[in-house]
């Protein structure tokens, strides 16, 4: 019998965005098999793609409670061993809670749930339950910013003094102005998305990041957002200004009206001693700036990259890493974790960060709409 872990797959179909992705990252180190799960609530389009990408059939269900009960009619030593939630964000709680509740670990998209409430609920099953649980913050697998997250560690660019994390997208531009669009797009719908689009989608990504790399905890955040249109519900922009626990302040600027911005993310930790600069859009260059020095660029798998960075490279220096090798090596610690082998906490994002990363987005509309006012972060 194959050694691989038997990975079920609730969303992700044909029609979906992230579901190729997470196909391809569990395949990347040859740790996963996927042998099922709901991919589509449309049963045609369900099978017809699982039946075009070649997975077995027999596992595939008409919907999510159906998976959990037939896959625990099966032996333990055949049963989805841990399954991976690419649905809308509305949907992430239930699913999620309920996997938990019977005993599998769980793969879970970001935003973890669509309220803290629902986050808090989750964490307490997950402690009950004893499962592996991991949030998709993807960027936190890329090996340079695994590189950046030890070097701050080490002391490398000494005390941070500044942070900046900007993300940049376009694609509601279009869509914002469009009456008909913006009524059928979920990230739009607040029974879909949750209470905000921009910082739910993106700014979690940098809110997570930072913490991420830096290690700190944000303590309070003050935001400024941005709806366009009085009808429109939900945030498309926003700016965030941070302060963490030591003092330490910083920004999260984020917009997904930056005109022709595709997924422009930065991260920009500086220190006493030096900086550190990282674009998500050309992921294999880590900046160093220092005063008075030339302007170094780190690159992944060179030896004077720290383990955790060179866990994540597969290939020798000059061969690109990119978005699938980022989730790629989010699977590889989760993997790690399933089969009870020693792995960094550095490796995947897990309840903990889902949970403060819900917090981040309550306390960032609360700031935006009691007036723009410091509002502090729970965990
Ligand atoms: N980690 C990242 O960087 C990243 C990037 C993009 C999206 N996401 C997250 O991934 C999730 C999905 O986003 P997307 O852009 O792929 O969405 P999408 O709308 O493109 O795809 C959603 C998929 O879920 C399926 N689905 C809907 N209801 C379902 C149900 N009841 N049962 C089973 N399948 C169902 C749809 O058929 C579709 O295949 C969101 O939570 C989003 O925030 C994360």
């Amino acid at each position: 019998m194959s050694s691989k872990i038997r990975l079920g797959i609730l969303g992700g179909g044909g029609d979906s965005l992230i579901g190729v992705l997470h196909r391809v990252a569990s395949a990347m180190y040859d740790q996963y098999q996927i042998v099922g799960g709901v991919f589509n609530p449309n049963w045609e389009e369900n099978i017809g793609f699982v039946e075009k990408i070649g997975l077995p059939t027999n596992r595939v269900y008409k919907d999510f409670d159906t998976l959990v009960k037939e896959e625990l009619k099966l032996p333990e030593t055949e049963r989805m061993q841990v399954v991976s939630i690419l649905t809308p964000n509305f949907l992430h709680f239930p699913m999620a809670n309920k996997l938990l509740e019977n005993g599998f670990n769980v793969i879970c998209e970001k935003p973890m749930t669509t309220s803290y409430e629902e986050a808090k609920i989750l964490e307490t099953t997950c402690e009950k339950s004893g499962a592996i649980f991991a949030v998709t913050y993807t960027y936190t697998g890329y090996p340079m910013i695994r590189q950046m997250r030890e070097m701050i560690a080490n002391g490398e660019i000494g005390k941070v003094q500044k942070i900046d994390a900007q993300y940049y997208q376009g694609w509601i531009n279009p869509v914002i102005h469009d009456k008909e669009k913006r009524a059928n797009t979920w990230r739009l719908d607040p029974e879909k998305g949750g209470i905000s689009c921009c910082i739910g989608d993106i700014g979690t990504h940098a809110f997570d990041m930072i913490e991420y790399v830096t290690q700190l905890k944000v303590s309070k955040v003050l935001a400024d957002l941005n709806y366009v249109y009085e009808d429109n519900q939900m945030d498309v922009d926003g700016t965030v200004l941070l302060r963490c626990s030591n003092n330490v302040k910083g920004v999260i600027r984020t917009s997904q009206i930056a005109t022709g911005e595709e997924n422009s993310f930065t991260v920009q930790i500086y220190g006493e001693k030096a900086g550190l600069k990282w674009e998500q859009e050309n992921p294999n260059y880590l900046y160093l700036l220092e005063d008075g020095q030339p302007l170094r660029v780190l690159k992944p798998g060179h030896a004077y990259n720290s383990e955790l960075s060179l866990d994540g490279t597969k290939m020798p220096p000059g061969h690109p890493e990119g978005i699938f090798d980022s989730m790629g090596n989010i699977y590889k610690g989760v993997a790690k974790a399933i089969k009870k082998e020693p792995y960094d906490e550095g490796e995947f994002p897990t309840m903990i960060d889902g949970v403060r990363g819900m917090s981040f987005i309550e306390r960032v509309v609360e700031s935006h709409k009691n007036g723009n006012v410091w509002i502090d972060i729970e965990d």
